[in-house]
């Protein structure tokens, strides 16, 4: 029996392009990691600082914000929005005694079932690392 740390990470995904790429991935059995609770959403500009800031109330270790690339959103700049957005969310959670590195965003396509799988896995061994928030937090 395992005893590392399996951390939950909650994966904010734009519905037209990295949700697609996480279904794909399963359809083709790529085998990406179980920690990952997908919630998905219509773009990745509608992710609110507020949304991210209760995953982490709610217990999540790590938040992935993930979305279309750039030139590719469907509502045409809602992932510069993003793209502005979680920078300086990521500053702010150094002030509320959150590592910045347990906030990741990433831009994954409907075609990067691959990469959906490296950026997950990349993520959780990066959280693993980290260790739980709630010890982080009490610190
Ligand atoms: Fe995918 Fe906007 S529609 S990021």
């Amino acid at each position: 029996m395992s005893t590392e740390f399996e951390p939950r990470i909650v994966a904010f995904m734009c519905n037209w392009c990295t949700y697609a790429a996480a279904d794909s991935a399963g359809v083709a059995r790529m085998e990406s990691p179980a920690n990952v609770l997908p919630v998905r959403v219509m773009c990745s500009g509608r992710v609110s600082p507020e949304m991210v800031l209760r995953a982490f109330r709610a217990g999540a270790d790590g938040v992935l914000v993930m979305g279309c690339h750039i030139g590719d959103c469907h509502y045409s700049s809602g992932n510069h929005r993003t793209a502005k957005r979680m920078p300086i969310l990521r500053n702010l959670l150094g002030y509320a005694g959150i590592n910045p590195e347990r906030l990741r965003l990433a831009w994954v396509s409907s075609a990067e079932a691959p990469r959906f799988v490296k950026v997950t896995q990349e993520f959780v061994e990066k959280v693993q690392a980290l260790g739980p928030l709630a010890q982080e937090v009490a610190e």
